[in-house]
Parts: C-alpha cells; sequence; structure tokens
C-alpha cells in the first residue's frame, strides 16, 4: 500500500527546524529565565510589528485570550454574547466560564456567521458579539462591524484558526475591539504546547488582561483584583519567534495545496468545495469540502491510508453542556446541515503535488463507485 497521508505532520516540522531551533531553545534554558522575561517580551513586540497593533499580550492558550479579553471587557453574569454554533467549543465555553450566556447565531454556506441572523439573536442584553473566523475563512467583518456600533456591542474576533488571514487587507484579530488567538501546535503558527495571545489597540484592554494574567497583582505583593495564571513559558516564546517569520511561507503552501485541490476536484460529484470570498486572504487552516455521505467517505480514504477531520461533528447547541441554554436540533440548520457533511481534508504544509492527487483520486473513485 502507499505510505499514509498524514492530516499533519509536526514530526517533520520539527525534524526540519531542529538544528536552527535547538540552539535557541538552549539559550533560553541556559538563562534561567523558563517563565517571562526577554523570550517573551520579544515576542509580544514581534507580533505588535506583524499585526499592526498596539498591545499584545501572549497567554498560555487562545481560550485563555478569550476568557480573560471578555472579563478585561467587563462581560460577566447577565450578559449575552452572541457567537457562531459551528465553531470549536471554546468560542462558547469561554462566555459560560465567565457566568455571561453564549447566544447562537446560525451560519452562511461560507461556514461563518450570518449577519442576519446575528442581528435577529441580538436582544437587550447582548453586550458582545464573538466573530469566528472559521478554518481561516474571514467572516463577514464589514457587516458585523457596523452592526456592532449601531447596537453599542463589542467586537471579539476568535482568530484561534486564522492567523495571517486577511479581510480586505485587513488581518484577521485586527478589526473588532479584542483579536484572540490559538497557536496550540495543531495551528498555522504554532507552539509545542499550549500558547495563545490577545491583540488589540485598546491599551487599557490590553494592560487589563496582563494583571488578570497574573492574579491581578500590579506589582509583587498587591493584587486590586482577583484573576488567574495564564503565563506563556519561554520556550514556548521562543519557539514562536523563530516560528514567526515562517507561517507567511507555511500559509502560502497550504493555499498552494488548496489551489490544487480546486483543480483536482473541479465538477467531482458529490463534493462541494469551501467557497472563497474575492475580499478574502485565507490562510487555510482548514480545507473542508461537504459531502452527502461523509462519513462514508472518511472511512474509504482511512481504508487507502488518508487522514482527514471533522471540524466538528456535533454543533455547539447540541452539546451535552449547552443542554440547559435550550436551543437542541433543528434550532441552526444551516450549522447542523454542513456537521453532517463537513470533512477537513489534509492541507499541511508537507503535503507534496503527488499526495494530493492520490487523496483527489481517491475522493473521486468513491464517488464514481457509487
Ligand atoms: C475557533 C477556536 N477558538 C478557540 C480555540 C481555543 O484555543 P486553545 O486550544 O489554544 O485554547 C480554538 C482551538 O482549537 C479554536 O479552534
Amino acid at each position: 500500500m502507499a505510505p499514509p497521508i498524514l492530516y499533519v505532520d509536526l514530526a517533520r516540522q520539527f525534524a526540519e527546524e531542529r538544528d536552527a531551533l535547538m540552539p535557541r531553545i538552549e539559550a533560553v534554558l541556559a538563562s534561567g529565565l523558563w517563565v517571562g522575561g526577554a523570550a517573551v517580551e520579544a515576542l509580544e513586540a514581534e507580533l505588535r510589528d506583524y499585526l499592526g497593533v498596539a498591545g499584545v499580550v501572549a497567554l498560555n492558550s487562545g481560550t485563555d485570550a478569550l476568557i480573560l479579553s471578555m472579563r478585561a471587557l467587563g462581560i460577566g453574569p447577565g450578559d449575552e454574547v452572541v457567537t457562531a454554533p459551528n465553531s470549536f467549543i471554546a468560542s462558547a465555553g469561554a462566555v459560560a466560564m465567565l457566568g455571561a450566556t453564549p447566544v447562537f447565531a446560525d451560519v452562511g454556506v461560507d461556514m461563518n456567521i450570518d449577519p442576519d441572523h446575528l442581528a435577529r439573536a441580538l436582544t437587550p442584553r447582548t453586550k458582545a458579539v464573538i466573530a469566528v473566523h472559521l478554518a481561516g475563512r474571514m467572516a463577514a467583518m464589514d457587516p458585523i462591524m457596523a452592526l456592532a456600533e449601531r447596537h453599542g456591542l463589542t467586537v471579539i474576533e476568535d482568530a484561534a484558526q486564522a492567523m495571517g488571514s486577511r479581510y480586505k487587507g485587513r488581518l484577521a484579530g485586527t478589526i473588532g475591539h479584542v483579536g484572540c488567538f490559538s497557536a496550540h501546535p495543531l495551528k498555522n503558527f504554532n507552539a509545542m504546547g499550549d500558547a495563545g495571545f490577545i491583540a488589540t489597540d485598546n491599551v487599557k484592554v490590553a494592560a487589563r488582561v496582563r494583571r488578570l494574567q497574573a492574579h491581578g497583582l500590579i506589582d509583587r505583593n498587591t493584587a486590586v483584583e482577583w484573576g488567574t495564571v495564564s503565563r506563556l513559558d519561554s520556550v514556548q516564546a521562543e519557539i514562536l519567534r523563530f516560528r514567526l517569520p515562517r507561517v507567511a511561507a507555511i500559509i502560502e503552501r497550504r493555499r498552494a495545496n488548496a489551489d490544487h485541490y480546486r483543480r483536482a476536484l473541479a465538477d467531482c460529484p458529490g463534493v462541494a468545495l469551501p467557497v472563497c470570498q474575492p475580499y478574502e486572504y485565507n490562510s487555510f487552516h482548514l480545507f473542508v469540502v461537504q459531502c452527502e455521505r461523509r462519513d462514508a467517505l472518511q472511512r474509504a480514504l482511512a481504508e487507502q491510508g488518508i487522514a482527514t477531520g471533522i471540524h466538528y461533528p456535533t454543533p455547539i447547541h447540541c452539546q451535552p453542556a449547552a443542554k440547559a441554554l435550550g436551543y437542541g436540533v433543528g434550532s441552526m440548520p444551516e450549522a447542523e446541515r454542513q456537521a453532517a457533511r463537513s470533512l477537513s481534508l489534509p492541507i499541511h504544509q508537507f503535503l507534496a503535488a503527488a499526495d494530493i492527487e492520490r487523496v483527489a483520486a481517491a475522493i473521486r473513485g468513491f464517488h464514481e463507485a457509487g
């Protein structure tokens, strides 16, 4: 059998970086500054430059980026935050963790929150909107920002899957009031453990997130509010510093792979390819196709050694944790339709052209066999 086609290849990523990266990791270890310090400060400065924002705070995860930025914005019990039901659980879980109420608005065919549904989901209690850029595709930021402005709402961009994506030339995470990023190992811009950060032009919000991430301390011995601990360790910071200048090339490779899939799967019966809007530059964190017989196709591909993913099989509003919110099956028809049909094909930067041809041929073969 042909060698397996992996969904991601993090071991290869490290193998290719090893000689250049290890001395930098060793230097951090030798410095004895394992938490905070120069590496974290340098990363934050480099991310400020990359994103063109006034404030970046490095954190332990994308989930903490959501929780702490919303807390810094004053979101809490009694508030509603509208978000997409088809995201990773963290987009709504972060709202619930603050004691606020996640409210869902259905998505459009672009898999992102539909501004018309969003407008209908607003109530007098709505305080904020989380615009998720799922799979690297940009949510419709102009209508979302306009709506938010009309209603005095805060917009939090969940850019966990969209580092490097652009909307009308503007980077994901820099359009709303706060951008929340994950640098989990599976992301395009990835650490070797949990990592995340927030980006904002609102320096007051950045300063409050920085305080909340360190127990509300303003100096070693004075806590002015309750906080938590959410530190990015120095080794992860150095790994991210090493990778930041390389992320553009990774995204370009993924985009080239997406183009290749488009050509190879053009007119393939039973498969709908992701639609890219003319205004977006998609970083292709995921390449999601929609197909009627998704589970059978996934099994057939697995039998041929081709790994795929499903993002996500159960929409958030149908999760047991969301039961008390009172949604249930049928309430978000487009998100539910997509959850049953979505299949994420391998798109990582190490795929060869022959790998993509093989995946496409296997998909065509599946549909031709009926
Ligand atoms: C859309 C989205 N939001 C939030 C998160 C949470 O990020 P993390 O896993 O770094 O906490 C993720 C990560 O998978 C994500 O995909």
